[in-house]
């Protein structure tokens, strides 16, 4: 079905895109031209030092979707989401609770690289997403549910919770229950597997801990 040219995402101007984006998500658009709508976004000034728009990926409709904050260094380079070293103890995590990457939908609240320079060298250091740029991108992570339509919906720590579920929510207490929302049947909130890598002696109880939320969440939907 052809989208009439007057809901046509990519023919909006740039600061408008997400709202545009998700209109069209509403309207039957899929999400390859959702996701081209959004390489011309200029809804917030991220864009300008970002490489590219990190989109969501897995297949859609998929049963479970996982949404981080942004993609980080290396995720900016690829232009997919999850791949750097954070992404890797998630792959791996989803492995032990039974749960193939290939069949789930992963994105991010935020769809470019927030960054400084690190003092004295060429690394870019990931820098948190403020409230603004938060609210600016939220249509697209919107679009991505409609068209996605998990049946379990997984909020990977603070910045994703509190963007989709607002500040009710804390990540340390409800981690891993099933908490109120109409975004999908089931909506559970855990870690963000960058907190693993950070985790110093805790790392591996905290990597075990995470485990356990994301098999919880397979036997939700199971
Ligand atoms: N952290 C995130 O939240 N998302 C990514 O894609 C990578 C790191």
């Amino acid at each position: 079905m052809a989208l009439p040219a007057a809901i046509d995402p990519t023919r909006a101007p740039p600061e408008e895109r997400p709202r545009a984006g998700l209109v069209a998500a509403e309207h039957g658009a899929d999400l390859a031209l959702v996701e081209r709508a959004a390489e011309g976004c200029h809804a917030c000034d991220l864009w300008a030092r970002a490489t590219q728009v990190v989109f969501g990926e897995g297949p859609v409709p998929a049963r479970l979707m996982f949404v981080g904050e942004q993609p980080g260094d290396r995720e900016d380079r690829a232009g997919k989401p999850f791949v750097g070293p954070a992404g890797g103890i998630f792959s791996k995590a989803l492995g032990e609770a039974g749960i193939d990457r290939e069949t789930v939908f992963v994105t991010n609240v935020v769809k470019h690289f927030k960054w400084r320079p690190a003092p004295g060298s060429k690394r870019r250091l990931h820098e948190r997403p403020n409230k603004a740029e938060v609210g600016a991108c939220l249509p697209w992570v919107e679009a991505e549910l409609r068209l996605v339509r998990p049946e379990g919906l997984v909020l990977l720590g603070a910045t994703a919770t509190e963007a989709l579920l607002g500040w009710g929510v804390s990540v340390t207490r409800d981690r891993g229950q099933q908490l109120e929302s109409d975004l999908a049947p089931y909506v559970v909130a855990t870690v963000h597997p960058s907190s693993i890598l950070r985790a110093g002696p805790r790392r591996e109880a905290a990597y075990d801990a995470f485990v356990a939320d994301l098999r919880a969440v397979a036997e939700l939907i199971a």
